[in-house]
């Protein structure tokens, strides 16, 4: 069920964390608003929703058609036309808090007082984010874990000075996704999962760079040692090694060589078809 008083979504960004955010405000049955900065931005993501929608139809793991689920779905490259009406919009924008920064303060033109301003940013300060509006006090975090369809938990990200309401409505809405929030009241970098996050992507990634491991051997070590569902290479993959990137230089914290590398090279993991493995041709991460 949705959340009264929140009936319109505007997700801004349509990439990996966007466009799975935009599909799980749809599949919950609200009217959501995908915007990027390109159409052709807007178009991919786009594919992405009805690829994933069409996947999880063929598993009867929706309750509607893909078409339903699409049909409370707009996307634009207008900024100002995707928040106008919006009650909740959630910024999925890459992790650079000069463009955050930037976003917030047209955002701010464009709505009213009540709308709540959520950032899905990885680890970047909310208090700070908050700063480019008037009132910091309908500035929230709304985390989301990639893909955001499969990962059940969102952090919601208390600011210095986010209203207690606010964040109240933020983790309403996460239950009405049907996932699980967790409140972070100190809005330290990282915030909880990437604090702990961070050292498990970061010292194998030092390790490689300096001839103590191998990415398989990394990612075998995790997923046959400790169970988890991947490794660590296969994991920045999946969230795209260019977001551990900002996370890193956004938060003063040195990169690895290894993912320099693959950032200076574009190759950027799933996204690009290639990064610690190769996505080409219906291969994946090859450490079993
Ligand atoms: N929508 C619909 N279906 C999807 C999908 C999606 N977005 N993604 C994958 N699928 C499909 C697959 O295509 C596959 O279909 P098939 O059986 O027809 O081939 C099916 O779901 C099953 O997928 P998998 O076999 O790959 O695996 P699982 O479903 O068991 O798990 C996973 C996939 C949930 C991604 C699991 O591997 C996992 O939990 N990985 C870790 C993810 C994680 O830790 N995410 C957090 C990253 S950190 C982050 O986001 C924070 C940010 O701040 C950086």
């Amino acid at each position: 069920m949705t959340v009264d008083d929140i009936g319109r979504v505007a997700v801004l960004g349509a990439g990996n964390m966007g466009h799975g955010i935009a599909e799980v405000a749809a599949l919950a049955g609200y009217e959501v608003t995908m915007r990027d900065v390109e159409q052709e931005f807007v178009a991919d993501g786009y594919e992405n929703i009805e690829w994933s929608l069409r996947k999880l139809a063929e598993k009867d793991r929706i309750e509607e058609s893909p078409e339903a689920v699409l049909d409370r779905l707009d996307t634009t490259a207008d900024l100002a036309a995707a928040v106008t009406d919006a009650d909740l919009v959630v910024e999925a924008a890459p992790e650079r808090m000069a463009l955050k920064r930037e976003i917030f303060a047209e955002v701010e033109e464009h709505t009213g007082e009540g709308t709540i301003l959520a950032s899905n940013t990885s680890s970047l300060s909310i208090t700070d984010i908050a700063e480019a509006v008037s009132d910091p006090s309908r500035v929230v975090g709304l985390h989301f874990f990639n893909p955001p369809v499969k990962m059940d938990l969102v952090e919601v990200v208390h600011g210095e000075n986010t209203a207690a309401s606010v964040a109240e409505k933020g983790a309403e809405f996460v239950e009405s996704l049907g996932k699980t929030p967790i409140h972070v009241r100190k809005d330290v970098q990282g915030f909880v999962v990437n604090s702990i996050l961070g050292p498990y992507g970061g010292e194998p990634a030092w390790m490689v760079s300096e001839g103590e491991a191998t990415i398989r051997a990394a990612d075998a070590a995790m997923v046959h040692e400790r169970g988890y569902p991947m490794g660590p290479f296969e994991l920045a993959d999946l969230t795209g090694i260019d977001v551990g990137y900002h996370v890193r230089t956004e938060g003063g914290i040195p990169v690895p060589p290894i993912a320099e590398e693959k950032v200076e090279a574009g190759d950027l993991g799933r996204k690009t078809g290639s990064g610690y493995y190769s996505y080409e041709d219906g291969d994946g991460a090859d450490y079993e």
